[in-house]
């Protein structure tokens, strides 16, 4: 096999946000979802990781933002580079360093990016060279949501059928110019509480506990058909509907989740209802909002809507920031 110990491989990965969200996994040890999801990969934000394998390391060194990483960060690196020594047949030690150009504190889904960033480099470093379809599947072991973050614009993480899961991977459904009038304006909000549990136990506990999950998995399929569709035909008016009644399906089966899991704070539901009201004053779906397991929001809208509906977000007491994004590249080797 080619191999080029020593040799550093660097690359950038964006963070994304899911507009069908993955929530449990039918198989743990494979991180085989149990429905299929879809998400915009995010432009300007991006984790960049550089890796080197070296024989005469003894331990993994890893580096997360400038520090040196311990305990659990630290854990979920060195099983995630195990199985990329065991797929290329190695077993030196590594050094990782990686740094995200976001704070990871602001809740911009950290994990995607920097498990996406880590499979590219770590794979690159050991001269094994993946297409993106297995840099997904790879991906997913750090954390399911990266599995996406390897494309850029919209993308899909098919959840398959087969108990091998040889037909779970994300695929590119549109690229990240497919819509240049859609944007995200992520609403930062202060305050927001740091995740204690990751959503990889969370998502469990909801699929052990929440009556409603499954009526959730039963209508799945249909919604995920028509926002594809949506994002297909750039319709917002027939989107920007069904991302909401995403996200509340979502949240409806955490909060039925015991013990209850409430992401959001006062502020984040203040947002849900600004942009319920901006919808019925407009006559028509001018913005949509999801949130993914944290406090922050994101408000797809138009371009010509933006200004106006970032004035009203802004107004909002708690609302720190907001950012405007645009769906952007996935990941990409550096060198
Ligand atoms: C709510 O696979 O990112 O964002 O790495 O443990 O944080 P951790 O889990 P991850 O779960 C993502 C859950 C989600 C929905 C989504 O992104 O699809």
């Amino acid at each position: 096999m080619a191999r080029a110990v020593g040799r550093a491989a660097t690359y950038e990965a964006p963070p994304n946000i899911a507009l069908v969200k993955y929530w449990g996994v039918r198989d743990r040890e494979r991180v085989l979802p149990y429905n299929s999801s879809v998400s915009v990969t995010l432009e300007r934000l991006r984790s960049r990781t550089t890796v080197r394998f070296d024989a005469e390391l003894r331990e993994d060194r890893v580096e997360l933002n400038g520090a040196v990483a311990s305990g659990g960060p630290r854990e979920g690196v060195v099983r995630f580079l195990d199985r990329v020594r065991a797929l290329a047949g190695v077993t030196d030690g590594a050094e990782v360093r990686s740094r995200n150009n976001f704070p990871t504190a602001s809740g911009l889904a950290s994990s995607a990016s920097g498990f996406a960033a880590l499979a590219g480099a770590s794979t690159a470093a050991l001269g094994l060279s993946l297409s993106g379809r297995e840099l997904s599947r790879l991906a997913r072991f750090g954390s399911g949501s990266a599995s996406r973050s390897v494309f850029g614009g919209f993308v899909e993480w098919r959840a398959g059928v087969r108990p091998d899961g040889s037909d779970c991977y994300a695929r590119p459904l549109y690229g990240p110019d497919h819509w240049p009038a859609l944007v995200d304006l992520v609403a930062i909000v202060r305050g927001a509480p740091v995740k204690e549990v990751r959503s990889k136990d969370a998502m469990q506990a909801t699929v052990a506990t929440s009556p409603v999950y499954r009526r959730r998995l039963a209508e799945l399929p249909g919604r995920i058909r028509r926002i594809r569709a949506a994002i297909g035909a750039r319709d917002a008016r027939r989107l920007f509907p069904l991302v909401m009644e995403e996200c509340d399906s979502f949240r409806e089966v955490c909060e039925t989740t015991r013990p209850s899991l409430d992401y959001l704070t006062t502020t984040s539901r203040a947002i849900l209802g600004e942009v319920r009201a901006l919808n019925r004053e407009a006559g028509r779906p001018v913005a949509a909002y999801t949130h993914d397991a944290g406090a922050h929001v994101h408000v797809f809208t138009l371009v010509r809507d933006a200004g106006r509906v970032r004035r009203r977000l802004s107004r909002l007491p708690g609302v720190e920031r907001t950012e405007m994004l645009r769906p952007g590249p996935g990941g990409h080797l550096v060198r």
